[in-house]
């Protein structure tokens, strides 16, 4: 096994990665239950069932702090922190589950489908804004989107939208790699000290003059027994918008270059908007704007008898779990009317994505608007070019005809 991809060959910054990570994920999948790259000290596992099974595991643990000094989740996560305060996202019981389910309710199918009516709204502005045929699908059209609804979630005023984009894009950059560009690290800093400077000063605003907004609610849920620390409240505010506004802008740009490549599929959903529900969680499956996951076993234990021991980093790739032809047949058919769309870029156990729901009814709604008001999208000849986010995949730019 020694030829097996390790490395900085597992991420974005290697360009056959970038380019498809799919093909280097099947290699590993067919050769091996569980891949140990040595490079990293991780152990990935790819297979779909072992991958679904490890993100549902009680067993384990997502705190840096508990993993073994010299693993990748160690390492990157910064588990040598004592003074590390992970966000929700790399907690453990109990107080993960304290936090997640004061701050859970808003994010219920049901309260979000509330919100359906006002991303319809926010979509519709953001396409009156493009005032020429030939536009950047990403800057242009997926990038605001996420920011302008997470942000009014927060009840936050307008004018800091792009502010808020400009920060939690930066944020996120280093968040995940391995590799950091000092330059960007720097960025990264500012910038979080930029939104926390930010958060203080809404919260405070809130408590002197509550809404109806998220925020407020938060703030609420802190006076109503159960608490949320001043900290807290800023860290969750953060998670949302990190783990919200790049996630949802690679999704709607992942799903239409997929429509743009497939025009088929195009066709199918330009002639049944009803398909859109469907079409969203292929695209989901399909190319996961979110590439894997990690826990940290809190005792020996092993994958298809590869042993694992308590500590280690046990990455599981939702992109390779995705396109497992194991479970799906044709994997790298993009195919809007596929029976079962279940996949894995939304997590799953305890840490399952808080925004899964709110991610599927912006894309819905913004692909659906999309095509609707160009309904001869097609790519222009500027091409496209790929993020290099750590963790992530999207595009950075992605020029189309309206
Ligand atoms: C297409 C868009 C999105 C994708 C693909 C995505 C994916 C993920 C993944 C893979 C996880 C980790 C799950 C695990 O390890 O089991 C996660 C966690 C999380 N996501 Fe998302 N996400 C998206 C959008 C959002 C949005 C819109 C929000 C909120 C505004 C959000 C908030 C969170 C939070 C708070 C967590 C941590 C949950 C926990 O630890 O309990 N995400 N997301």
């Amino acid at each position: 096994m020694d030829d097996l991809p390790k490395g900085i060959a597992l991420t974005v910054f290697d360009e056959n990665y970038r380019e498809s990570p799919y093909p280097i994920y099947k290699r590993i999948r067919e050769q091996t239950p569980l891949h140990h790259d040595d490079e990293l000290n991780q152990h990935i596992a790819t297979h779909h069932d072992d991958v679904k099974s490890v993100l549902r595991d009680k067993d384990m643990w997502s705190d840096p702090r508990k993993a073994n000094p010299g693993t990748y989740t160690y390492e990157l996560l910064g588990g040598n922190d004592p003074d590390n305060e992970p966000s929700m996202l790399l907690m453990d019981n109990p107080d993960h589950k304290r936090l997640r389910s004061l701050v859970s309710k808003p994010f219920m199918p049901a309260a979000v489908e509330k919100w359906r009516p006002r991303t319809r709204e926010v979509v519709a502005a953001v396409l009156n804004r493009i005032d020429s045929t030939e536009f950047d699908l990403i800057k242009d059209f997926a990038n605001p989107i996420p920011a302008i609804v997470i942000a009014e979630l927060l009840g936050i005023d307008s004018s800091c939208f792009d502010d808020f984009k400009a920060w939690s894009e930066a944020a996120v950059k280093t968040a995940f790699s391995p590799f950091p560009d000092p330059e960007d690290v720097e960025l990264a800093e500012v910038a979080q000290g930029k939104l926390n400077e930010f958060f203080v000063n809404e919260i405070q605003q809130r408590r002197e003059q509550p809404g109806d907004d998220l925020l407020s609610e938060l703030i609420r849920a802190e006076e109503a027994g159960d608490k949320l620390t001043e900290v807290e409240l800023m860290d969750q505010c953060n998670l949302m918008l990190v783990a919200g506004n790049v996630t949802t802008t690679d999704l709607i740009g992942n799903g239409v270059k997929a429509l743009l490549d497939n025009p088929d599929q195009m066709a199918l959903l330009k002639n049944n908007r009803g398909l859109i529900t469907n079409a969203v969680e292929e695209m989901l499956r399909f190319d996961s704007p979110v590439v894997g996951s990690a826990r940290i076993p809190n005792k020996d234990t092993d994958i298809q008898g590869c042993p694992i021991v308590k500590g280690a980093t046990l990455a599981v790739s939702l992109a390779a779990a995705n396109h497992d032809p194991a479970v799906y047949p044709d994997p790298g058919q993009f195919d809007i009317e596929r029976v079962d769309t279940h996949h894995q870029s939304f997590g799953g156990g305890r840490h399952m994505c808080l925004g899964a729901h709110l991610a599927r009814v912006e894309a819905q709604e913004a692909i659906l608007a999309l095509i609707e008001r160009f309904p001869e999208l097609r790519y222009s000849d500027k091409g496209f070019v790929r993020a290099v986010v750590p963790g992530f995949r999207g595009y950075e730019s992605l020029w189309v005809c309206g």
